[in-house]
């Protein structure tokens, strides 16, 4: 029963989230409070203001630590210029995680950028043969697009709560950012938990062809041959689609969704510091998440010829799956694979005879 409580406690988190209200204040500040919320919600400034009066005022929320507005001062540090927990945190959130963090994201985007700039689009070798075979199943392009947009909104909407405040509300305005940052937030609660359920999809459905094949250590010795152009034969996935999958989708993926998720429903008697510790892990995994997301978009996109054409129809061209895939393109002509061949996907090229 108690169970079934927090779980209904929890939906009304979500819920509350949902429709900005006016914060409740006991004190002559609660009307400054209901018309700055009216303009900029999410904006507690004039409650904040009350609270930091020193006057006295009560809460009715049922967790512990409910009633505590301002942390206790730090017992572990003798650095004065952290006067609280809260502020300890707040500190460390928006010095070296926002710094780093930023700078992180900006360089990934660079290499990849360079990388472009000196290699260009990894083209074909040779003419494809317009003979197709299918590489992705629906359910498995269900799963893949589900999982990269709920994922793209999710990394939009989370650079807008982090870094918003110094990039974007300096050139946007008050109004405009608080308009654009509450929209964030609550994109970011709801899709959240629809990310951690496309994402165990797709670890469901991409696990079998992830796990470690004696072709690996060649790849690795050769770098995967992306700098020499001579790739190294792969079965389905080479190594390094392999590392996206355990280290980004599978790692990272439950990171963020275990931290995201002590953070969403504190209605679990989770401490303040746990939610705390819980939010630098996450920004932690969520900047490394974005920057190895920028190789695999880049790699699924511009950076190779007919890598976004396979998960957008599900058929590559034989060529393709030999020259990229050799192992796996052996395995479907012996027949070891049961694959679909040209013509059978709607609007896919037909065989030439
Ligand atoms: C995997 C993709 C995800 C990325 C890239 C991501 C990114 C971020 C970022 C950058 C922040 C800002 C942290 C801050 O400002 O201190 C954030 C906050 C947050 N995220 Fe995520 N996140 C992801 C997944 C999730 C999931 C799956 C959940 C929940 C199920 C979740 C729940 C939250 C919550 C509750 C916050 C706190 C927002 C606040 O400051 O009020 N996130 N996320």
């Amino acid at each position: 029963m108690s169970k079934l409580c927090k779980l209904l406690g929890a939906l009304l988190v979500l819920a509350a989230f949902a429709v900005p209200g006016p914060v409740q204040a006991q004190s002559a500040g609660a009307k400054a409070q209901a018309e700055r919320s009216a303009e900029q919600p999410g904006n507690n400034a004039p409650v904040w203001r009350d609270v930091k009066s020193g006057e006295k005022n009560y809460t009715t929320l049922p967790q512990h630590q409910g009633a505590v507005l301002i942390q206790s001062p730090l017992r572990f540090t003798g650095q004065s210029a952290f006067a609280t927990a809260g502020e300890a945190w707040r500190n460390f959130r928006n010095g070296p995680l926002i710094f780093y963090g930023g700078w992180l994201l900006v360089v990934a985007a660079l290499a990849i950028l360079a990388y472009y700039l000196v290699k260009g689009t990894m083209k074909l070798k040779h003419a494809p043969t317009g003979r197709l075979i299918e590489r992705f199943n629906s359910l498995e392009r269900i799963a893949h697009w589900s999982t990269a947009i709920s994922f793209v909104i999710l990394a939009l909407s989370g650079l807008i709560i982090l870094f918003g405040k110094f990039v974007l509300l300096p050139v946007i305005g008050y109004t405009l950012f608080a308009w654009l940052s509450a929209l964030a937030k609550n994109l970011h609660n709801f899709v959240g938990p629809y990310f951690i359920l496309s994402l165990l999809l797709t670890i469901v459905l991409f696990v079998r062809d992830n796990f470690w094949h004696a072709s690996d250590a060649k790849w690795i010795a050769k770098g995967g041959g992306l700098l020499s152009g001579n790739e190294v034969p792969s079965g389905r996935f080479n190594f390094g689609e392999k590392g996206w999958f355990w280290i980004g989708v599978v790692l990272l993926g439950v990171i963020m969704s275990v931290t995201g998720l002590i953070m969403l429903f504190p209605n679990f008697d989770q401490l303040r510091e746990t939610m705390q510790q819980a939010n630098v892990i996450h920004v932690i995994g969520a900047v490394v998440f974005i920057a190895l997301s920028f190789a695999h978009i880049y790699l699924g996109t511009i950076g190779m010829e007919g890598a976004y054409q396979s998960m957008r129809s599900g058929y590559v061209d034989e060529e393709w799956a030999k020259e990229h895939h050799q192992l796996w393109y052996d395995d479907v002509k012996a027949g070891k694979i049961p694959a679909k061949s040209t013509g059978a996907a709607a609007g896919a090229p037909q065989h030439q005879h």
